[in-house]
């Protein structure tokens, strides 16, 4: 399978963790933090160098003036999430994106102030929705709606969300789900989702730092209100790389929208002209606060030209071959020490499995990390691991069950 696939060279293009020993780590973190592509380096180092030559200049005459850098990643940002271009900017880190989103688009009243989310929401997530509802003197324990899996069952069904949200529509003043869960895998049907909000009224919100970069997306076309994600995991971007947000393009000249402004929001043909009263760009742009922070976009450049050659759709292809494979050969193992929580239809899962380790498996995943086979931890019983089709094998998949199984015996 490795010598087949057409993908296979991409993986040279990124640098792989070694092995006490010296030989490639089996690497299946890039959930949580992708791998450096070994181009980062040379697009740090040019905005180091105009930096050094320039100064001041580099904001208007470096090889990439600074002024608009944040721009020589919109379209391929907004063709990797399928979006227009005006509808995504490259901004500030995921948290913060999606507090600047919900105070655009959080607008509780008496009767319709409550988010709906997924139980099991990363806590980030979870305290930006409480904070929110407190901030607007609700209390979060009547307007948090949590949809949980039934009985017995790891994962929510996407009936379920939409049976809650059509009887509990009109109170509910924001969907915010993860289109793939943290901790599950899972990937919600998010077409269905914004139908099911736009339907009774609600404000559709995604949060994507599983799914960009994971599996394809069609944000326009789906409709929801807005999205966010971060860019070190599937992305490749780094540690704390810059995050990406979609506003819908219907909203993008919805100028008496509230929202908080800083300067770089500001239309951009008389910002320098200081004046104090705000005045928004249409679309994503204009929620941008600060000037980009050029250093920790470089690597992200380099990245997402890596994307932009691979092709998220033939990525995928590959994805579910592999992840795939990777099962096929856990449940072959006939063990019953952990059982597998992501779903195994392809349409609800991307490149991560989830494994359910009851007892030890904490120490586990140490020392299999000491031993150069990445996966992490969640508390309090999943190993989550991800075979990245821009960087992994079908070898990869076979040492790393081989090693796993070996350290549950
Ligand atoms: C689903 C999800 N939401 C939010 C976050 C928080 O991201 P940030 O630290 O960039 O705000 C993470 C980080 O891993 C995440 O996985």
């Amino acid at each position: 399978m490795d010598a087949r696939d057409p993908l296979a060279s991409f993986r040279q293009r990124f640098f792989i963790p070694k092995t006490k020993s010296g030989t490639d780590s089996v690497y299946f973190c890039g959930h949580s933090l992708g791998l450096q592509p070994k181009s980062a380096q040379a697009y740090i180092e040019q905005e180091l160098r105009d930096w050094a030559e320039l100064g001041v200049e580099g904001h208007f005459h470096a090889r990439n003036p600074w002024l608009p850098y944040h721009r020589l990643l919109t379209d391929r940002t907004a063709t990797l999430v399928g979006a227009k271009s005006g509808e995504v900017v490259v901004m500030n880190s995921l948290t913060v994106n999606l507090h600047l989103m919900m105070i655009s688009f959080y607008r509780p009243t008496a009767s319709r102030h409550k988010i709906l989310i997924e139980s099991g929401a990363f806590p980030s997530d979870q305290y930006a929705v409480k904070s929110q509802i407190r901030f607007h003197g609700f209390d979060p324990a009547s307007s948090v709606i949590e949809i949980e899996p039934r009985e017995g069952e790891s994962c929510i069904r996407d009936e379920d969300l939409e049976l809650l949200i059509e009887r509990d529509g009109a109170s509910i003043a924001l969907i915010m789900i993860g289109g793939v869960n943290y901790a599950t895998g899972q990937v919600f049907d998010m077409p269905r989702i914004a139908e099911a909000g736009r339907r009774k009224g609600c404000v559709v919100g995604f949060d994507l730092a599983h799914a960009a970069g994971n599996i394809p997306l069609h944000l326009h076309e789906w409709g929801p209100d807005f999205a966010v994600w971060c860019s070190y995991k599937y992305l490749n971007g780094g540690p704390g790389c810059v995050g990406g947000c979609f506003v819908h393009e219907r909203h993008s000249k919805e100028w008496d929208l509230p929202r908080f402004a800083g300067w770089w929001g500001h239309d951009e043909g008389v910002r320098f002209q200081m004046e104090s009263d705000f005045k928004p760009m249409a679309g994503a742009e204009g929620w941008q606060l600060s000037n980009p922070p050029i250093i920790a976009m470089a690597p992200l450049r380099a990245s997402m030209e890596i994307f932009a050659e691979a092709g998220i759709e033939r990525l995928r292809e590959k994805s579910i071959s592999l992840t795939g494979y990777l099962e096929f050969l856990l449940r072959g193992e006939k063990l019953d020490r952990f059982s597998i929580v992501t779903p195994s239809e392809r349409h609800r899962r991307g490149a991560q499995l989830s494994i359910r380790i009851p007892g030890h498996g904490r120490a586990l995943c140490k020392n299999l990390t000491a031993e150069g086979v990445f996966g992490d931890w969640r508390e309090p019983d999943t190993f989550r691991v991800a075979p990245v089709p821009l960087y992994n094998t079908y070898q990869d998949a076979y040492r790393f069950v081989q090693s796993f199984c070996a350290a549950l015996r």
